[in-house]
């Protein structure tokens, strides 16, 4: 009897010690995580360094035009500094790799996603993914349409940047005066893809500046092609802007008409265009048209100083990645980000909090100031 007494007090001991451990565990103080935000997990949760470690996954639309590259390399340099890990992909413009891309970044832990998308309507399934993960989104760039699982959008005012593009004809070509000195010009526009929202509020904002001349006659549009569901450009493709603008100088320039503006949306459409028009006899620096552009790109950049491109808009991709990363850095620790519009950008479930940066016109006149003094290329880049 002594015997089974002693012994059943022994296990009473051994079970109390068991749950004092246990209760121990679980009072145990939240520990800070590498980003400063608090981790409420229990030690049974987490029990390696790494699962502390916050993970941001990246998904971009393309290496194919120089900005992308750009932005993703900021934004990862940039997280990465802040202690975050960082998966960053590139879909290649195709709509289903970046989806497949997105499943496994949310499958792979990740805890906050940044998605420049490459159809801005496609991803409306896997974001609702996230969403039920608890898994915020931001918008890069380009907003995330039919969604209410987008939480910050960073970009640029992109009607401001139609505005830039139709401001800068309107001065060079002095389309004021026009009408009282009697000249007219030929315009031909090349706008951007249909599932990019920034593609719709760029040609709104150039139509915005120049539809009055369109309407005086001041600029007379041979193709007839004005309206963005005529102008557009499936992806931004340069060689779809290319056989485009081959078609309407063989169609319409035929008959001694000279083509004296291209409204391009993109520096990579206006790639197209111009190889279009040496292809129709056209030569830079002899009755060469003004063309447009957008992204400062390398290539741009060095046309601009060869006369082979008139401008192109220069959106400081550092700023806007650092934009992007102060959201992300503020969502993870549960804070409120910096964001200066709330009005503009509604993706059609809900208006999403924007931070807009400022895209300026680069030309000739202003490369130096703004592409090789704000350090964003070296003069020797430029050569
Ligand atoms: C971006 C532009 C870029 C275009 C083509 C747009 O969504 O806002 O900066 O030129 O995509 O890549």
């Amino acid at each position: 009897m002594k015997k089974m007494i002693s012994k059943l007090l022994g296990v009473m001991l051994v079970m109390a010690m068991v749950f004092s451990l246990a209760a121990c565990s679980s009072k145990e103080p939240a520990k800070t995580t590498d980003t400063g935000t608090k981790d409420t997990s229990t030690t049974e949760d987490k029990t390696s360094e790494e699962k502390t470690v916050k993970k941001v996954g990246v998904a971009m639309p393309t290496q194919s035009s120089q900005r992308w590259i750009q932005d993703g390399d900021n934004i990862k340099k940039e997280l990465e500094a802040l202690g975050y890990q960082v998966d960053l992909q590139y879909a290649e413009d195709d709509v289903q790799a970046q989806v497949s891309q997105i499943e496994n970044l949310i499958n792979n832990g990740a805890d906050c996603l940044v998605v420049a998308a490459v159809d801005s309507s496609a991803l409306v399934n896997v974001l609702g993914e996230a969403k039920n993960n608890n898994i915020p989104v931001i918008a890069y760039d380009r907003l995330l349409m039919d969604t209410d699982a987008v939480s910050y959008y960073a970009t640029f005012d992109n009607e401001g940047v139609g505005v830039a593009i139709g401001t800068y004809i309107e001065e060079k070509m002095e389309l004021a005066t026009a009408a009282a000195d009697g000249r007219t010009y030929n315009i031909e526009f090349f706008m951007g893809s249909p599932d990019d929202n920034n593609a719709v509020f760029l040609d709104n904002g150039i139509h915005k500046v120049l539809d009055k001349y369109l309407d005086s006659g001041v600029l007379v549009c041979q193709s007839g092609q004005t309206t963005f569901d005529k102008t557009n450009t499936l992806r931004w493709s340069q060689e779809t802007a290319q056989k485009r603008c081959e078609d309407i100088l063989s169609g319409f320039y035929g008959d001694g008409e000279h083509l004296d503006i291209a409204a391009s949306a993109f520096d990579g459409l206006s790639y197209g265009i111009s190889a279009a028009l040496v292809g129709a006899g056209y030569t830079p620096g002899d009755g060469w048209p003004l063309i447009t552009g957008q992204d400062a790109e390398l290539m741009a950049a060095k046309n601009i100083i060869s006369g082979s491109q008139s401008m192109s808009i220069f959106k400081d991709t550092r700023v806007l990645a650092e934009k992007a990363v102060t959201m992300v850095q503020a969502v993870l620790e549960g804070k409120e980000p910096e964001i200066n519009d709330t009005t503009t950008y509604n993706n059609n479930v809900k208006t999403v909090p924007s931070y807009l940066c400022t895209p300026v016109a680069v030309d000739i006149d202003n490369y130096s100031e703004v592409l090789i003094d704000s350090g964003y290329y070296t003069a020797d880049e430029l050569k």
